[in-house]
């Protein structure tokens, strides 16, 4: 039996996906295009968002969604300690500070108290940015409510396909301004690099438009110098305005066909991922020294399960985590952790001072855990060879 390296996660490609790609290439527009257009309504309709703006990453699309959210120079934004560094980082590209909050050791997310909280001592905080765990939106009603005005950005990048706890799929925006999903390969589908801001407001979404592409108008409604736009009362064909300051975070159309085709397979997908974590579950539920996280059936529902992670007790194991990683990249196997809690990150460290005692909820989380293998392309023999080599390295 050959056993491929298994990543921690990795994209699915299959034929049709690069049939769409290459009829993409034969198109007239390669760049930004109708194709862009077509997955981002198809991308809307599938969250129940009245609007989707597609860019370059989901980076690029948190960092548009802060400044739409009116982030600037010295301006506060919130987000959770356990995330990608890009959760936080979106609000210092704007010239803000990123704060940071805990998590709850259970959702592994930041909670509506936490929130609250946090505010109480931040009140001019401008946005609020709940993380949705390896695909598990949780609290986001609560997280909703304790924002009050403030505007509130799901970093829904792990979450495409999962739902909030009322049914509502995540990104409809029932409990947030905006949603940000990444389209990167490991996430549930894939543009190569790519994402996208999911948003019911009409002006929110023009404004997220416009800083995709340069600051740049092309209505001509909405043009401020009107006598360089009009010529017999329409606009010249050839005229834009740069009314603020923007970037070319553009998808391109050959991405956005690969997107389309991947966002037809979202459900296959997310069944495949079901199954994997059913047959984990079972298998690890007896292991010693090693505890399932976001388990709650509840939570396996309505999650997009972005990420299997096992808590383990490497002191009672006897190994630290680096040994326990290289005895199973030994079975080709190769774990990785998610995440370096953000307050640990130098960079971060460097603007903020943390104490030892920051956020321990996070820290404890940290210190066991292991993301293994999760991705829908796994063979049952694939699936058959984690469990088998988990299960015998721990009790070894
Ligand atoms: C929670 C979270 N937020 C944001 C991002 C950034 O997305 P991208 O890699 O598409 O820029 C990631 C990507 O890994 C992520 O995991």
């Amino acid at each position: 039996m050959t056993i491929r390296p298994l990543n921690y996660g990795r994209h699915q490609i299959d034929d049709s996906d690069v049939q769409a790609v290459v009829d993409a290439l034969r198109g007239d527009l390669i760049t930004q295009g109708p194709i862009v257009e077509r997955f981002e309504a198809a991308v809307a309709e599938r969250v129940g968002a009245r609007h989707a703006i597609a860019v370059s990453s989901g980076t690029a699309a948190l960092h548009i969604g802060c400044l739409a959210a009116g982030v600037a120079a010295g301006d506060m934004g919130v987000t959770s300690t356990l995330s990608f560094v890009a959760s936080a980082n979106a609000v210092i590209y704007c010239g803000g500070q990123a704060n940071l909050l805990d998590i709850d050791p259970d959702t592994l997310a930041i909670t509506g108290d936490g929130v609250r909280n946090y505010l109480a001592g931040a009140p001019e905080t401008k946005v609020v940015i709940p993380v949705h765990f390896g695909g598990l939106a949780t609290q986001s009603a609560e997280i909703r409510q304790a924002a009050g005005s403030r505007f509130v950005m799901e970093d829904a990048a792990h979450a495409l396909g999962g739902d909030h706890a009322c049914g509502t799929p995540v990104g409809s925006c029932k409990y947030a301004d905006m949603a940000v999903f990444s389209f990167h390969p490991v996430k549930s589908i894939t543009t190569g690099e790519g994402g996208v801001v999911t948003t019911n407001d009409a002006d929110l979404a023009r404004l997220l438009r416009q800083l995709r592409t340069h600051g740049i108008e092309r209505d001509a409604d909405r043009m401020q110098n009107l006598d360089a736009a009009l010529e017999d009362g329409q606009r010249r064909t050839w005229y834009y305005e740069q009314q603020l300051l923007g970037f070319n975070y553009r998808l391109t159309d050959i991405q956005a066909a690969l997107g389309l085709s991947q966002l037809a397979k979202l459900d296959r997908f997310l069944a495949r991922r079901r199954e994997i974590i059913a047959h984990y579950d079972a298998a690890f539920a007896d292991l010693p020294a090693v505890t399932l996280v976001q388990a709650d059936t509840e939570f396996r529902r309505r999650s997009a399960h972005h990420l299997y992670i096992l808590d383990v007790d490497f002191a009672a194991l006897g190994r630290t985590r680096q040994q326990f990683i290289r005895e199973l990249n030994a079975f080709g196997i190769a774990p990785q952790i998610h995440y370096i809690p953000i307050h640990y990150q130098p960079y971060h460290q460097a603007r903020h001072a943390y104490g030892p005692d920051a956020f321990p909820a996070a820290v404890r989380y940290y210190e066991g855990c292991l993301s293994i293998p999760l991705f829908p392309d796994m063979t049952d023999e694939e699936v058959d060879h984690v469990v088998a080599t988990v299960r015998d390295l721990v009790r070894r």
